[in-house]
């Protein structure tokens, strides 16, 4: 494969001037994260309770199970950020991919310090889309449950409908049977459904004295049973593991649990991450040919100037090689293949508008990566499909459903970065959450919604103007109509407003987007080679 030659000149003030804005993006998505890990109201008194307890913190709980020196990969860090008051950082909740004897685990992990570790809608969100992930990558899960179980004052959004507490219960009873372990430890209360959670593993350790599991805590039993016992009386780790036997193991500490928790892992007959033995064509992992530092000089800090594609692929790949398929021809969408940490993937990537041809082309090139068993990865920079009556006499409609339709029914693992902006059915066709890709991250600079923040206010007010109430409207009032949809519109495509509502499973710094994607990529090396669909039909 050639190596790109890049164009960029990296001692320009606009280079210089990207770089400068693109470091504060990335101060701030440091200190969300920062605040998401400790931050929030009243929370340093809980952290502090929670040490006094002796009890570990929940980050410091998936490093003491992980292998030492290997990658945690955090889902969405900053889910509800902006929501519940900022009471509830992180969802409360800390999941991801992280290794232990050389096998990848799903963590799912409450976090004791923010409101007891109850599950908050998006917490549930958050613990239902981690299990996806495994079941999706054929991986395990590990619980570490410290959970007041539902947040009471929440309940209709979290207890019955479907992908609610009750999908998070089906999951685990599901990949229990299809051969993915479900493995908890017992750090903390497990009340009412939350006791569930282990009672639905595979295998269970309780740690003495901070463990507990019931149905009904004791103030419950009191009132239904008259009954008084306290909570280790009740559903203590000596109770569960010496009487009930709920519980299979009993560890006096939580750093016991873990190493217990360690053997269990390593009897689960769990395939490692051996790339040479794949069906997915791996080569020796070669750094790309130029700095992921440069990402931040590329990237334009004013979304309305754009930024070449294929700069940034070549800051991606290995060895910044890259085999364009047809460079000739529908330009706005750039199509070839390369090798992420060593695995061939099919990249598609937006320089801008999506015209007819290059929808084409993208349909053409994924039906390819489909009949080679090549995983495709999807940049998405672009302010959709191009409209007006050329565009429509092309076909455009027609054509930019193509691509959608080949996106839809490709069965070969997918994987979506938002590096920019993600507008109308772009986001659809450059394989948005809708599209199933196994992973989208986002950009700290990313932009997702149906239609830019100008555009759509334009489109109102016309709308207003020409409709039933125009007449009536005045000119004061569609100022403040056209304010307002502005306003609204830039508060809902910031790519905080998106993560913390988990329309993707991450914000990421752009400098580490290739090691992601490589850790991503090596989970579905290690699976069997997925079962081929249909078939691609993109010329309708
Ligand atoms: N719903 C809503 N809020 C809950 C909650 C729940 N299930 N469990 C805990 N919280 C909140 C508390 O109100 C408190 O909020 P605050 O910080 O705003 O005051 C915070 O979480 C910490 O709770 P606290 O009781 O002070 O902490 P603790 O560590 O001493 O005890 C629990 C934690 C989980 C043992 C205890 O809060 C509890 O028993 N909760 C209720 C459990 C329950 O019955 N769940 C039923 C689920 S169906």
């Amino acid at each position: 494969m050639n190596r790109i030659t890049s164009r960029i000149d990296t001692g320009t003030t606009e280079f210089a001037d990207n770089h400068a804005a693109y470091q504060a993006l990335v101060a701030t998505l440091r200190e969300r994260q920062e605040f998401a890990i400790s931050g929030g109201r009243g929370r340093q008194r809980s952290i502090e309770r929670h040490l006094s307890r002796g009890k570990v913190l929940v980050r410091e709980r998936i490093d003491l199970v992980t292998d030492n020196n290997t990658p945690f990969l955090e889902f969405s860090s900053l889910a509800a950020w902006g929501q519940y008051d900022d009471e509830v950082p992180g969802a409360g909740i800390v999941t991801g991919i992280g290794v232990v004897h050389g096998v990848p685990w799903v963590f799912v992990a409450n976090d004791a310090t923010v409101k007891g570790g109850s599950l908050v809608p998006m917490a549930i969100k958050k613990q239902v889309r981690a299990q996806d992930i495994a079941l999706e990558n054929g991986l395990g899960v590990i619980y570490l449950v410290d959970s007041g179980g539902a947040f009471l004052p929440l309940q209709d959004e979290i207890f019955p409908d479907k992908d609610h507490f009750g999908g998070g219960f089906y999951r685990q009873a599901r990949m229990s049977a299809m051969g993915l372990p479900q493995l908890s430890v017992v750090l903390g209360p497990c009340t009412a459904g939350g006791a569930y959670v282990p009672a639905l593993s595979d295998e269970v350790i309780m740690v003495e004295g901070i463990g507990r599991i019931f149905l009904g805590g004791p103030p419950i039993v009191k009132a239904a049973l008259g009954e008084i016992v306290d909570q280790d009386e009740l559903g203590g780790a000596v109770k569960h593991t010496r009487v009930s036997g709920v519980s299979d193991y009993l560890a006096q500490t939580e750093r016991e649990a873990y190493g217990k928790l360690r053997e269990i892992c390593e009897t689960t007959n769990q395939r490692r991450v051996d790339q040479r033995q794949s069906w997915l064509d791996w080569q020796p992992v070669e750094p790309p040919a130029y700095p992921a530092e440069d990402l931040y000089g590329i990237v334009s800090a004013d979304d309305r100037i754009p930024f070449d594609a294929t700069e940034i692929i070549a800051r991606l790949v290995d060895g910044s090689r890259f085999a364009e398929f047809k460079p000739e021809w529908g330009e706005s969408i750039v199509t070839g293949f390369a090798r992420i940490h060593g695995h061939m993937v099919g990249v598609i990537a937006n320089n801008g508008i999506i015209f007819s041809e290059s929808a084409l082309k993208a349909a053409h090139f994924i039906e390819l990566c489909e009949q080679r068993r090549i995983p495709l990865l999807f940049l998405q920079n672009t302010s959709g499909y191009m409209v007006g009556s050329d565009s429509e006499a092309g076909g455009i409609a027609k054509n930019g459903a193509k691509m959608v339709a080949a996106v839809a029914n490709a069965t070969v693992p997918k994987y979506t970065v938002l590096i920019g902006g993600s507008y109308g059915a772009g986001n659809y066709g450059m394989c948005g959450r809708g599209f199933n890709p196994r992973f989208l991250f986002a950009w700290p600079n990313s932009r997702i919604a149906t239609m830019a923040a100008d555009t759509a206010e334009t489109v109102l007010v016309d709308i207003r103007r020409a409709g039933m109430k125009g007449a009536e409207t005045s000119e004061e009032e569609l100022a403040e109509i056209a304010r307002s949809i502005r306003e609204q519109y830039e508060t809902q495509s910031d790519p905080y407003h998106a993560t913390s509502r988990m329309w993707d499973d991450g914000l990421i710094d752009p400098v580490h987007t290739r090691d992601a994607l490589g850790l991503c990529l090596s989970l579905a090396a290690r699976q069997d080679e997925p079962a081929a669909g249909p078939g691609i039909v993109y010329r309708m």
